[in-house]
């Protein structure tokens, strides 16, 4: 059987436990097109399996992060083609957003309409000074269709994702860090050194914990609150019981009991 192609619209690079998915079609500000889409799905299931693969960090080339869905395509698209388009979308999203590994966003330029939303899907998100983010689908007579509407409701809040959604805004990083949305924003090019140093701490930190917090922050958004206390319950008990667990535990009894020897003399 021959080998798979190539992806020609995104690269991704091993460093260590990290892995770096950026988009390359830097020509469009990485618009989104079906191709691109496929490409995006299968990357992301494939870093989900891969047992070598802790973190995943989420870029672009050039000057967007993503653009949204590709226009131009959607002008020479059937009705149902563009139905298409919209489910396939859902499944790229949950791609990412269900992804057993946390995914950092470094948003690096424009994240517009679908490639906002694809922020909208990661676990942290650090942006560039120069990144603008926002769902201008109102522009073209459209709603979001790959969840901003409703994962922005949940992340934003329902009046600030009502002012992006309704007006279209597109807003520098630091608002986005006054909406909860950013957790920093740096200078451009320190970006993927940063993103790069928040990936290595997480791919250092217990495997198992990281999958557990990932998992319980969903089930908190997806869920009653008492369900959720239940979930983190089991939880919590099941990673007291890892070697991993045991051994942070135990390294700061001791740490701490070799202090007082120290002060007794
Ligand atoms: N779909 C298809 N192509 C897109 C695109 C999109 N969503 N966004 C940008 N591009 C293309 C442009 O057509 C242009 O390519 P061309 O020179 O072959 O025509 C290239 O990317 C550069 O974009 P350009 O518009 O020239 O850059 P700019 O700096 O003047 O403006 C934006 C940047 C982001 C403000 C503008 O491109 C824009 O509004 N894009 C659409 C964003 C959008 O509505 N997204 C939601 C889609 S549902």
């Amino acid at each position: 059987m021959a080998a798979p192609a190539a992806p020609e619209s995104l690269s991704v690079d091993r460093h260590g436990a990290v892995a770096v998915v950026t988009f390359r079609r830097p020509d469009q500000l990485n618009a989104i097109s079906t191709p691109m889409m496929a490409e995006i799905t299968e990357a992301f299931l494939d870093l989900g399996r891969d047992p070598e693969v802790n973190v995943i960090v989420l870029t672009g080339e050039g000057r967007g992060f993503m653009a949204g869905a590709d226009i131009k395509e959607y002008a020479g698209q059937a009705d149902s083609a563009f139905d298409d388009f919209q489910t396939r979308g859902r499944a790229m999203y949950a791609a990412i957003e269900d992804n057993p590994k946390p995914v950092i966003a470094a948003v690096n330029g424009y994240a517009l309409g679908g490639g906002f939303e694809m922020v909208l899907c990661c676990d942290i998100v650090i942006a560039s000074s120069k990144a603008k983010m926002g769902l201008p689908e109102v522009k073209l007579g459209l709603v979001p269709g790959g969840g901003g509407t409703q994962r922005g409701v949940a992340k934003l809040g329902a009046n600030r994702a009502a002012y992006l959604l309704l007006t279209g805004a597109m807003l520098p990083a630091a608002t986005f860090v006054d909406y909860g949305l950013v957790a920093e924003v740096t200078e451009p090019d320190d970006l993927m050194p940063r993103a790069l140093a928040l990936a290595g701490e997480l791919a250092t930190a217990s495997p198992d914990a990281i999958r557990e917090l990932k998992t319980l922050v969903h089930f908190a958004t997806r869920n009653e609150l008492p369900a959720g206390l239940d979930r983190e319950g089991e939880a919590v008990r099941s990673l007291f019981r890892t070697d991993f667990a045991k051994a942070r535990v135990r390294e700061f009894a001791e740490k701490s009991a070799a202090r007082e020897r120290e002060k007794r003399g």
